[in-house]
């Protein structure tokens, strides 16, 4: 059951960051200055409400199912989770905010536009990193091959 809920929580909370990723970029591209305004809106409220606890119970979930396991893989998903955390809360949350505050007031200038950047580095560096502990679980669970010589030569 912890695995499970680990499961549904860790992918729930990538598929959360690649959605505002992917409609932030979208937006910004095709979308007029209102569109923009009402999805920062959004990836505020409701979406930091619901991003910040799934990340929480990714992480906390995962350190607890780590308590009864060893080795490599394990060992490079505990290095990453502060890295993940610490975007998170210190970089994403305060940028989506930011520009929140900045595109409700309809101020599109290029503070706006470097912090927009920042989000989306900063966005695509959590997705990569969420993604290989993604990666790193199922292979643990049984679920995904490691691309090792033997694993190829078995299947
Ligand atoms: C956002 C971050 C994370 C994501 C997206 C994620 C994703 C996953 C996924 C998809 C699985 C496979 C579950 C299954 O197939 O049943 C898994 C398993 C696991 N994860 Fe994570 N995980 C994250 C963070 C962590 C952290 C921080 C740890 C702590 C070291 C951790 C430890 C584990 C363990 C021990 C397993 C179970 C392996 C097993 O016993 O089969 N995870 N994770």
């Amino acid at each position: 059951m912890p695995k499970r809920a680990h499961l549904v929580v860790g992918m729930l909370a990538t598929l959360c960051i690649a959605t505002f990723f992917l409609s932030t970029i979208i937006i910004e591209l095709f979308g007029s200055h209102a569109a923009v305004a009402q999805l920062k809106s959004l990836i505020v409220m409701p979406g930091l409400w619901i991003m910040v606890p799934l990340m929480a119970a990714a992480g906390g979930s995962g350190m607890f199912l780590a308590r009864s396991r060893k080795g490599r893989l394990v060992d490079a998903k505990k290095k990453r989770m502060p890295f993940i955390a610490a975007n998170g809360l210190l970089v994403l949350v305060p940028c989506a905010i930011m520009l929140n505050r900045w595109a409700t007031a309809g101020s599109f200038d290029t503070a706006f536009y470097v912090v927009q950047s920042l989000e989306l580095i900063a966005g695509a560096t959590n997705l990569t990193l969420m993604g290989l502990n993604a990666r790193d679980g199922l292979r643990m669970a049984g679920r995904l091959r490691s691309r090792s010589p033997a694993a190829t030569k078995a299947s």
